[in-house]
């Protein structure tokens, strides 16, 4: 097992990949401390984590990763729980309105940049006083995307956002690096979760479900298909653990090909 005793907060672990990181960290014998803005998010990753890991050590912890107190009070719950912290994946985020820059509410541009982006200053400065403290290194894995390395129209603060994470990963890499705590990010395609379905059925004002589009989606994907959680969670997996060990400040991309650079 590659994660075997390690400690894990992961955020957004409710829903689509945060659960699949849940699941497969559980598999490797992590303790998690699961982290979502919506408690239901929580307790069903709770249930699927019955039935196919059961026994897995958990906790679930409601809150807003965008915010310092709740930051604060889920790290200092995970710490009171396991007594240490060895990864922090910092996977919560949320989409845009998709409408263009000259029609961008400011709040709606606040709240992306908030969850998107501060939440990964926020996080990964509680889980860094850890880890420093604790000696040893440490693990942070941020989830941005494929839209932070390519623009796409409509989604401008969600793009800036996710393009955030990629230079902030490569200069806190550099910060922590006499630590022994590596900071790396993945950049996801197009992945099968609750945020894209919604996000195409938003986008075309509720006349198209993913099924609809996936045919005209799929011819830009050289590998012909649409990821999965499972996906990206083998890949966060694999830089959290030791395998890993000589990388830092990277950005890999998890697309089936359709980003290459
Ligand atoms: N699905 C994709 O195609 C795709 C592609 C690239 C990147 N991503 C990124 O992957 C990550 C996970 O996306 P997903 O598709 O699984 O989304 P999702 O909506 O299915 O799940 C996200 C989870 O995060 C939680 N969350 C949202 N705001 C939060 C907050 N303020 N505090 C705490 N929890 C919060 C939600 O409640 C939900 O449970 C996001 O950062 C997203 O931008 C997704």
């Amino acid at each position: 097992m590659l994660l075997q005793q390690r400690v894990a907060v992961i955020t957004g672990g409710g829903r689509g990949i945060g659960r699949g990181v849940s699941l497969r960290f559980a598999h490797e014998g992590a303790r998690l401390a699961l982290v979502d803005l919506e408690q239901a998010h929580l307790d069903e990753t709770a249930a699927v984590l019955a039935r196919e890991a059961p026994g897995a050590e958990h906790i679930l912890l409601q809150g807003d990763v965008s915010s310092s107190a709740d930051v604060q009070r889920v790290f200092g719950e995970t710490i009171a729980r396991f007594g240490r912290l060895d990864v922090l994946v910092n996977n919560a985020g949320i989409g845009n309105p998709p409408v263009p820059i000259v029609d961008m509410p400011e709040e709606a541009w606040d709240r992306t940049i908030a969850v998107n982006l501060k939440s990964v200053f926020l996080c990964s400065k509680a889980a860094a006083r850890q880890f420093i403290a604790q000696g040893g290194g440490g693990r942070v894995v941020s989830v941005a995307s494929q839209a932070g390395k390519t623009g796409y129209p409509m989604l401008t603060p969600y793009c800036a956002s996710k393009a955030g994470i990629v230079l902030f990963t490569q200069a806190f890499a550099k910060e922590v690096a006499a630590h022994q705590v590596t900071v790396n990010c993945v950049c996801p395609g197009t992945i099968d979760t609750p945020l894209l379905r919604g996000g195409i059925e938003t986008a075309s004002g509720g006349a198209l479900k993913f099924e609809d589009v996936a045919g005209t989606i799929l011819p830009s994907i050289p590998l012909g298909r649409v990821g999965s959680p499972a996906d990206v969670a083998k890949v966060i997996t694999f830089l959290a653990s030791d395998e890993a060990d000589y990388m830092t400040g990277q950005a890999i991309n998890i697309t089936g090909g359709q980003e290459m650079h």
